[in-house]
């Protein structure tokens, strides 16, 4: 672990400005004492400008920026589903498998999903256009069986809405995101 810190790259070399000065922005969010609180939108922020996931390299540089041990950037980034560890396809659908949205029906959203997409769990599409993940609780209860898809949620799904959102999720050419 010394030899590849030694090798490691800084923040400011692995992300553009802009990003940095967003690291920054959430920094000053907190106390100088407190630079720690800044994880999670400092990880927001790397993996956003790293084609939406985070590598090893990239936890470990933001943690360096924040003067935090690595491993304080692992527990947030492997606690949270938000964060992917891997690359991912151009979109990624989390689906809720938590209580309510089990007991609104997410067993058959999440057939249907693997059905259409033709991957399971953690897989991404051989043409690398979607990811499946499948998430907890993301406190839309009330809209429940739900996924997120790029930021978007998507409330008292059923198959049939399930394909709609596929089908225009698969009609958007690589250029539109
Ligand atoms: S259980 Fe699915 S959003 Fe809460």
């Amino acid at each position: 672990m010394s030899e590849q810190a030694s090798a490691q790259k800084s923040l400011t070399e692995l992300l553009p400005a802009e990003a940095i000065q967003k690291v920054e922005t959430w920094i000053a969010k907190y106390p100088a004492e407190g630079k720690r609180s800044a994880v999670m939108g400092s990880l927001m922020v790397a993996q956003e400008y790293n084609s939406n996931y985070l590598s090893e390299e990239l936890m470990d540089a933001v943690a360096d920026y924040l003067e935090i041990p690595h491993m304080a950037a692992y527990e947030v980034a492997t606690f949270y589903t938000m964060y992917n560890l891997e690359p991912v396809g151009e979109h990624v659908i989390n689906v809720c498998t938590n209580i309510s949205c089990m007991l609104r029906g997410s067993k058959e959203i999440v057939s249907r999903l693997q059905e259409r997409l033709n991957i399971g769990f953690g897989e991404t599409t051989t043409d690398n256009k979607v990811t499946l993940k499948e998430v907890e609780c993301q406190g839309a209860c009330a809209g429940a069986p739900m996924c997120e898809i790029d930021k978007i949620f998507h409330e008292n799904l059923t198959p049939e809405k399930v394909d709609t959102i596929v089908d225009g999720i698969l009609a958007k050419n690589s250029k539109e995101g």
